[in-house]
């Protein structure tokens, strides 16, 4: 494992805090619509939560997808070939990203984190499982263009967003991302670079409430450690007892939304700022949109990648999408 090469540190105060966590969160709850963006559920608590959300019955996507890569080995290996350095936005779980290494014989690995030790963590793992494998990590925001370590520039790349984390954006922000990701893997050799990204499915609501909204209350420990976490780094006095987990379906734009629900009227201080809430006011915390294989191909045109292949579970509940970046030319 290479450390310490390329890295792009966050941005941080004199106190040691996200700056852009605090922008983000003061500016977010001083809307109509109190609204915090749902990257920052992910500090070292809110990953752990997390994966433990994806091994819970009813959260069927970690599952579905993995089926796929488990199943689709060889496929893969065509359509991809050998030699690829894989750069992951957001480092994986220990399960999902070993499938795909094993299968497409990859040149190097970069796992791309802004959670660092969580990061640093997966990266152990992965360069233990794969000791031949080069294993690069960098602690970067991915949200924005990032300058890759220099030992990977010169590899064709495939980038690798699994679990439908495109999802949790609105389609504006979603197309920023995935142009950024074209810049983060840059063609090389006139080899244009790939993408094989997770999409979530549109399936009843039910099945898509019962994901978000589990009987074991793990959901709501996740929505709710983003109360806590704005409590410890910045200061706050959110009173998190007074907070209920909502999680509802918008079928106009097949979303599915967390909120966090004033149980009663609260008031409160976060960086020395007051805010107040009504009784069932919320802070939307979270997006979950659900695809379709029309609206996903969509998504990725908007932003210069063209679908080339895609495969399901086999109960059609998850998409894996493998795309390519679009060289420029005229089209009428
Ligand atoms: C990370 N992301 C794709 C998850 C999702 O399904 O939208 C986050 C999550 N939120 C609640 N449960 C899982």
């Amino acid at each position: 494992m290479t450390h310490g090469e390329g890295l792009a540190l966050v941005d941080r105060d004199a106190d040691g805090v996200d700056r852009a966590f605090r922008i983000d969160v003061l500016a977010g709850l001083r809307q109509a619509q109190k609204a915090v963006p749902a990257r920052w559920f992910y500090d070292d608590a809110g990953s752990q939560l997390f994966e433990d959300i994806t091994r819970l019955e009813e959260y069927y996507p970690t599952r579905a997808e993995t089926e796929i890569l488990e199943a689709r080995g060889r496929d893969f290996a065509v359509s991809v070939g050998p030699g690829r350095a894989v750069v992951e936005f957001g480092s994986g779980s220990s399960v999902k990203t070993p499938l795909l290494l094993d299968a497409i014989a990859p040149a190097a690995y970069v796992p791309l984190d802004i959670a660092g030790d969580f990061l640093r963590e997966a990266a152990g793992r992965l360069a233990s499982r794969f000791p031949d494998l080069p294993v690069h990590p960098v602690e970067a925001d991915f949200m924005r263009e990032v300058a890759l370590p220099g030992a990977v520039s010169a590899m064709p790349k495939l980038g690798f967003f699994p679990g439908s984390t495109i999802g949790n954006m609105v389609p504006r922000t979603a197309v920023d991302l995935l142009r950024s990701m074209r810049g983060t893997l840059q063609a090389d050799h006139g080899v244009q670079p790939m993408l094989l990204i997770g999409m979530d499915l549109v399936k009843a609501p039910e099945v898509l409430i019962a994901a978000y909204d589990d009987p074991a209350g793990v959901t709501a420990a996740f929505n709710r450690n983003l109360a806590h976490r704005i409590n410890r780094e910045l200061g706050g006095s959110i009173p998190v007892d007074a907070l209920r987990h909502v999680a509802r379906w918008d079928d106009d734009l097949a979303r599915i939304e967390m909120h966090l629900e004033a149980v009663r009227a609260i008031e409160f201080d976060v960086s020395g700022e007051r805010f107040a809430m009504a009784a069932g006011e919320t802070i939307h915390t979270e997006n979950s949109h659900k695809f379709t294989r029309r609206s996903g191909n969509l998504l990725l045109a908007a932003a210069g990648w063209t679908p080339r292949r895609r495969w399901t579970d086999r109960a059609k509940r998850f998409s894996l999408i493998l795309a390519e970046a679009t060289a420029p030319r005229n089209a009428p």
